[in-house]
Parts: C-alpha cells; structure tokens; sequence
C-alpha cells in the first residue's frame, strides 16, 4: 500500500499550526505559532486579534511545516483542515489556506472536527491503541465522556451540563489573580498548595450519572473568596487552586471510571487541553491501575491544540472515504 502524507493545518483559536502526518501516527513535523503572548495582555483570548495574527502567520507556519519534514506539496496525498468548532474568522483562516492549496495542487480536501482531532491525538503516541474505547475529552469548550466505536464513530456517553472544564479553570483562575492562561497557571499553583484546604462541592445530577456541573464549583470558589476577603483574611492561592482542581479532577475520574466498569470498556482515554492536567493524568492513571484498565493519554504538547493532531484524525477520515467540496465552510458551532 502507498504512503499516505497529509498537510494538517489547525487555526480554531489562538495557535497557528500546520504539520506533515505519515500515516496517521507518524509526525514529520508539527509547527505552533502560539498567539498566547499577545492575548494575555486581555486577560483572554480577543477573537478580532487572533483572525488577523492567523493571516499574518498561516502561509509561514505551512512552510515550515514542509520544510521540517523534508518535503514539498507535490509529495502531499491529501489536505485536512479543522472546520469547527471555534472561533469563526481564526476557522476561515484556516479553511481559505487548505482550500487553495488543495485547488491549486489538485489534491483531496478533508474538514475535521477539533474535537475528534483532540481524540486522534491519542494514536500518535499510542501505536497499539484501536477504538473501540472511553474517552473523555476536556478542552477549553468541551466536556464530554464518549464510547469511541471506530475511528471517527463516536456515541456520547456524558457531557456537562453548563461550563467546561477548561472554561472553569480559566474563569477560577482569572477570578484568583493568576490570570490567563488559566489551566496550566492553576495547575502550577496547585503544586504548593493543599488539596483538602477547603472543600468545594462536587455536583450530582439526578438521573444523569455521567454528566458533568461546574458551575456551582466556580460559584464555592467565587463565594468563598469573598467571605474570606469580608473578614479580612487572607486567602491562600495556591491552596485555592489546589482545592478547586482537586473538586474537578474528582469529578472527571470517578464519571470516567464509573462509565468504563458500566459499559464494560477496559481502555480509558483522555483528550483535549486540560488532559495535560499534571493532577488529573496523575488521578486517571491512579483509578485505571486500580479497576485494572489501560489507560492512554498524549503528551502534553499533544494535548493542547496542535495540527499533528488533526493530520491523525484526517487520515482516518481519508481512508473512510470522506472528501469535503470547495464549498467546506468554517462552522463555529459544530455538534460532536
Ligand atoms: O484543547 P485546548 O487547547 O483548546 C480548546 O479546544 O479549547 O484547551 C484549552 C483549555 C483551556 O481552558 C486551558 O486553560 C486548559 O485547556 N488547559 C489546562 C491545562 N493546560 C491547558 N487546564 C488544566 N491544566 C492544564 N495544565
Ligand atoms: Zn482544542
């Protein structure tokens, strides 16, 4: 069988990322321009800012991406693009790039979801790893506990109910003067703090037994800082941060396990930006050792948004036979 390459171009927020994917597991390159620096000036990701800082990286960050992996377009089998969800003009950005070069070098057109892109980061790293599995995937806009059937077939399992993970460790993490990016200044601040300081609520919901809340946790922090700050004391951040992760981390492993042992999968995996969670990767490994599951999860690096990611989870979508037209469209909001 020939080699497949695919040209992988990711720009659904504030990462720039383009990279050469050999046969969906195996990266020749994997470049990120990170727009982190100029959004922290807003305390949050300006979605006008990312647009233009996309425009102005995407032909260079492709390039390199060519270049680091010693090849040309003309050695290119397919384009894939994530198409949704996102932001809409960092998406158009993204989806122009891919639909000319695959116009102009005759070359198949693949939109991705993000989300499955974050999945598929898995099999990177993970050569033995084959659906069917759990995986939960916490990102910045997502939560949600799917049964991965086969690539890219996915039934839901939970999801939650309000906020996502991501986004409650961005607006805790604002909320206790560390700033953006939240996740990992929470995750670094927990390190020296205790995780039973103070104990936040781990909601339940009635007959949903799978889904998730992380609203009222937010409201515990918020409230109890304000109490704390009424009476004058002076609250400890890195104790706060290590209680608020330590309620969320709880949620997310025992939901995880619980389905797992329910549905009878004996592979967990986790996905998306706050699988790079030094305390939830620590707490998942801990409870999957225990029940005597395997339990798989990218690197770092891998987990956060990259475009390798997305060359993974396009090659499978290639060899399925999926194909996008010249009318592929940025779809901000697009469903799991
Ligand atoms: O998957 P991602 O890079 O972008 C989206 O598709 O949303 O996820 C970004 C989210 C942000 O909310 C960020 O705060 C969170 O992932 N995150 C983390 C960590 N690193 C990133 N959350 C907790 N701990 C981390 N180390
Ligand atoms: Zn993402």
């Amino acid at each position: 069988e020939q080699d497949v390459y695919i040209l992988a171009i990711e720009s659904s927020c504030d990462e720039t990322a383009a990279a050469v994917v050999k046969n969906g597991r195996e990266v020749l390159s994997n470049v990120i321009s990170s727009q982190i620096a100029l959004h922290t000036l807003f305390g949050g990701v300006v979605p006008e800012i990312a647009s233009r800082k996309h425009i102005e990286k995407i032909n260079q960050v492709i390039q390199e991406a060519l270049d680091e992996a010693g090849m040309t377009l003309d050695e290119m089998t397919a384009v894939g693009v994530t198409y949704g969800p996102g932001l809409v003009g960092a998406l158009l950005v993204g989806v122009s790039a891919a639909k000319a070069i695959a116009y102009a070098k005759k070359l198949p057109l693949i939109g991705v979801h993000h989300i499955e892109g974050h999945v598929s980061a898995n099999f990177i790293e993970n050569k033995d790893l084959k659906p069917p599995f759990l995986c939960l995937i916490v990102s910045g806009g997502h939560t949600h506990l799917v049964k991965m059937k086969d690539y890219g077939e996915f039934e839901i399992i939970g999801r939650t109910r309000d906020d996502a993970a991501g986004e409650a460790f961005d607006k805790v993490a604002r909320a206790i003067g560390l700033g953006y990016p939240g996740g990992p200044k929470i995750d670094k601040a927990a390190k020296e703090g205790n995780p039973h300081a103070m104990e936040f609520p781990r909601a339940k919901i009635e007959g949903a037994p799978y889904d998730f809340s992380f609203s009222g946790l937010k409201s515990a922090v918020l409230n109890y800082l304000n109490h704390e700050k009424m009476r004058g004391e002076k609250v400890s951040q890195s104790d706060l941060a290590a209680s608020f992760q330590n309620a969320v981390v709880e949620s997310l492993v025992s939901r995880t396990v619980l389905a797992a042992r329910e549905f009878g999968i004996r592979d967990v995996v986790i996905a998306g930006g706050v699988a790079s969670n030094s305390a939830l990767r620590a707490a998942m490994k801990e409870a999957c050792e225990k029940e005597g599951f395997r339990f798989y999860h990218p690197s770092p690096a891998l987990c956060t948004d990259n475009a390798a990611m997305i060359g993974a989870a396009a090659y499978y979508e290639y060899q399925k036979g999926t194909r996008s037209g010249w009318d592929l469209n940025a779809v901000p909001n697009l469903k799991l």
